[in-house]
Order: structure tokens, then sequence, then C-alpha cells
């Protein structure tokens, strides 16, 4: 239907055979595979443990589809992607988690401590401040509005390099999207860590399909490497549970300290920084570039 060009791998936004609407991930992007590896595992995931997390499909993408398709980038994009790619539900009206937003939706601590624990759990670093990946749905009805998670293609970092990665290590949440929420992540690693078992991971990891896992001799092979990482990681949450939250108020003044000394050795015309506050900088909105 259309691409999504606010997402940095421009995916897009596509009605399948089903009848149903899914925002999908293609292979071919800058991202490759492993993004894609990622999203199944740490979205699957998080659904076990009761987050919400829209559904995923695999979708069989026919690239002739993007024939009509005006812009270059996006129809070789479309073009390197032919077979199968991820689809996630589509959630009609839904917005994006932005600190405008943040400013009047209540976040719970114990929910704020559930979903910092996954993202520390499966290293997932782009949840922060500026870039949320939480939506806000349903926003029209009666239905109260809820935090759904997204984009779990920058988590398992780990799998970028897979024989120097220690489980327990610890990694800076500091600038976390619900780190000003109090979350709970004691609570949360209490309910949580003993449910995430082998079992539960072998399972998680079946679902990825063949094709994308290429690390090792075999598909399986990769698979019991995320298993065997993963189970470690959980048993060693007390070495990394992240617990120093800075305040609203203490991440406002770190960044104003950081302006005043990006400005500092400027020259006077570069003195005026944009305040980009939740709005994508000009090279990630893809608007910029294609109109
Ligand atoms: N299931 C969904 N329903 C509705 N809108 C969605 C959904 N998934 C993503 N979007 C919208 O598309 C945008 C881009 O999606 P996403 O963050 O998953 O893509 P991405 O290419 O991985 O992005 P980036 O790497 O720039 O964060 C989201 O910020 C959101 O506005
Ligand atoms: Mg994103």
């Amino acid at each position: 239907m259309t691409p999504l060009r606010s997402g940095g791998s421009v995916p897009g936004v596509v009605e399948a055979d089903d009848l149903g609407t899914y925002v999908v991930k293609f292979t071919g992007s800058a991202q490759g595979r492993k993004a894609l590896v990622a999203e199944v595992i740490v979205g699957e995931l998080a659904r076990a443990l009761g987050l919400r997390f829209p559904e995923l499909v695999l979708v069989h993408f026919d690239p002739a589809i993007a024939d009509g398709e005006p812009h270059q980038e996006v129809r070789e994009l479309h073009g390197a992607s032919a077979g199968l790619n991820l689809g996630m539900d589509y959630l009609p009206g839904a917005v994006d988690f932005t600190p405008e937003v943040a400013k009047t939706f209540r976040v719970d601590s114990l929910e704020a401590g559930r979903i910092v624990w996954l993202d520390a759990l499966t290293v997932n670093v782009d949840r922060t401040v500026h870039s949320s990946n939480l939506m806000v749905w349903p926003t029209l009805g009666i239905a109260p509005p809820r935090l759904w998670l997204i984009d779990h293609g920058a988590a398992l970092v780990f799998h970028h390099r897979w024989d120097g990665s220690d489980p327990a290590k610890r990694y800076d949440f500091r600038h976390h999207a619900l780190g000003h929420y109090a979350p709970d992540v004691r609570a949360a690693d209490a309910e949580l860590a003993p449910r995430v078992t082998e079992e539960l991971l072998r399972g998680i990891a079946a679902e990825v399909p063949d094709a994308w896992l290429t690390d090792f001799a075999t598909p399986d092979e990769a698979r019991e490497a995320y298993v065997t990482y993963l189970y470690a990681r959980v048993q060693a949450s007390a070495a990394w549970l992240p617990t120093d939250f800075p305040t609203r108020e203490e991440l406002a003044a770190e960044e104003a300290l950081r302006a005043a000394k990006t400005q500092e050795g400027r020259p006077k015309w570069l003195k005026r920084v944009p305040d980009l506050h939740g709005k994508p900088a000009a090279e990630q909105d893809w608007s910029v570039h294609l109109g």
C-alpha cells in the first residue's frame, strides 16, 4: 500500500491475500536478515511474557508488486526481497510514543519495569527517549489506549559477534524511553526470570525460518546458540539488572550540558542547533529525500 519512510529500514504497509494489513520488514534491507531474526525472537518472547506485541506473520512478497513504485531506492529494496519476509499486524491509528505523548500518558512502574527488563535481557538498545519503538493504541473508540512494543530489529547485539560477548554484560539503559516512570525492574525480574526457560526459548527459536539462520553450519545450531546465550543471560540477571535511572530533570540537565558543549567551539553561524526532540533527523527522515 505504501512505504513507511519514517522507519530506517523503510518497511512497507502491505495488504496480504488474507486481507490482513501488515507492516512488512524486507529481507533486502540494509539491516539484513539478522534484524528479522531479532524481531521474531524478542517479539515472541515479549508476547510469551504477557507484554503487548502485534501478531507476526511470514509474508511471501512478489517484487512485481513494486513495479509501479516511483522511488528507485524503494524499488530496489523490494527487488532484493523476493520470497519470505516478516510482517507485523498493522495497528490502525496507533501513534508513536514520543516525549510529547509521554507528557500525558501514564505508565505504571511495574509495566515499565517489565519492558525495561525485557530490553536488558535481549540487549535492545533501541528503545530510548527519542526513538521509543513503542506505540499507543487504540486511539479511537472506548477501549483505553495501551502501550505496544514494536521494532526489535536492533536487539540481540551479541549475534553480530558470537564468540565475543559475555552473557552477564551490563549495558547502559539510562536513556530508556521508560526510565523516568520509576521502572520496577526488581519486581519484573522476580516475576519474569523464572518464566524464561530453555523450553520456552527453544519454542521461540523454532519459529525463525531456516533461511535467516546462516551463521552456523545448520539452522538448528544457530537456534541452539540463541537459546544458550539467552538462557545464560537470564540466569545472570543480578549482574545486568539496570537500576540507575536518572529523573526527568537530571536528563534535561544532561542534555542542556551536552548541547552547550557542542556549541562551545563552534563559529557563530553554526551555533543554532535545531531541537529535534522526538523528530527524526533529516538523514533518517526519508520524506526529506523522497518528497
Ligand atoms: N504494527 C504497526 N502498526 C502501525 N504503525 C507501525 C507499526 N509498526 C511500525 N509502525 C510505524 O512505522 C514506524 C517505523 O517502524 P519500525 O520502527 O518498526 O521500522 P524501522 O525501519 O525498524 O525503524 P527505525 O530503525 O528507524 O527505528 C514506527 O515508528 C511507527 O510509526
Ligand atoms: Mg523503529
